[in-house]
């Protein structure tokens, strides 16, 4: 398994790629994610990025578990081919100015609660399905919201992959 922080170093080729987005911290259901996409891809890349952006102030972002050591284990022996590990600053650089608008459907349900939080999350997610170009993102059934802010992303925004939950 290869560890790349910077989106330069990221390979791109012919193969199909599934990519798993992940803030760390890996359980069985990452480890569910990660077959699944070994199963339908060439290349398994995952992502281990605790993002800022879907945090807001006072939700303890530095207080979200990492184990960076641990997680690289368990992707290499899950099959994960890459881990694209990127820090904060190489994925909103100063002047860093662009987010994704979610509507009514980031502002209901936990986003009531947590203002900002999907915009965030559909932000990251566009800029990793750019970064990575996978034919496929996997994402857990238990973030019903999210993977159904990330579909309407997908849709909307007439992106070229598949979403699979
Ligand atoms: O579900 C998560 O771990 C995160 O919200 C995601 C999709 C990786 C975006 O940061």
């Amino acid at each position: 398994m290869r560890v790349v922080r910077t989106i330069a170093e990221l390979p791109h080729g012919s193969a199909s790629v599934g990519l798993v987005p992940t803030m760390g911290a890996f359980h069985r259901g990452h480890l569910a994610l990660f077959e699944a996409a070994r199963a339908e891809n060439d290349v398994v890349v995952a992502s281990l990025f605790v993002n800022p952006a879907q945090f807001a102030a006072g939700e303890d972002l530095d207080r979200y578990p990492r184990d960076e050591e641990s997680d690289m284990k368990v992707a290499e022996e899950a099959g994960v081919d890459v881990l694209f590990a990127p820090s904060a600053e190489e994925m909103y650089p100063d002047g860093y100015g662009t987010w994704v608008d979610v509507g009514e459907l980031g502002s209901k349900l936990e986003g009531e609660f947590r203002p900002g939080h999907f915009r965030g999350v559909a932000t990251v997610c566009l800029k990793l399905f750019n970064i990575v170009r996978p034919d496929r993102a996997y994402f857990g059934q238990k973030d019903a919201q999210q993977a159904a802010v990330v579909k309407q992303l997908v849709r909307d925004l007439n992106l070229d992959l598949e979403i699979r939950v």
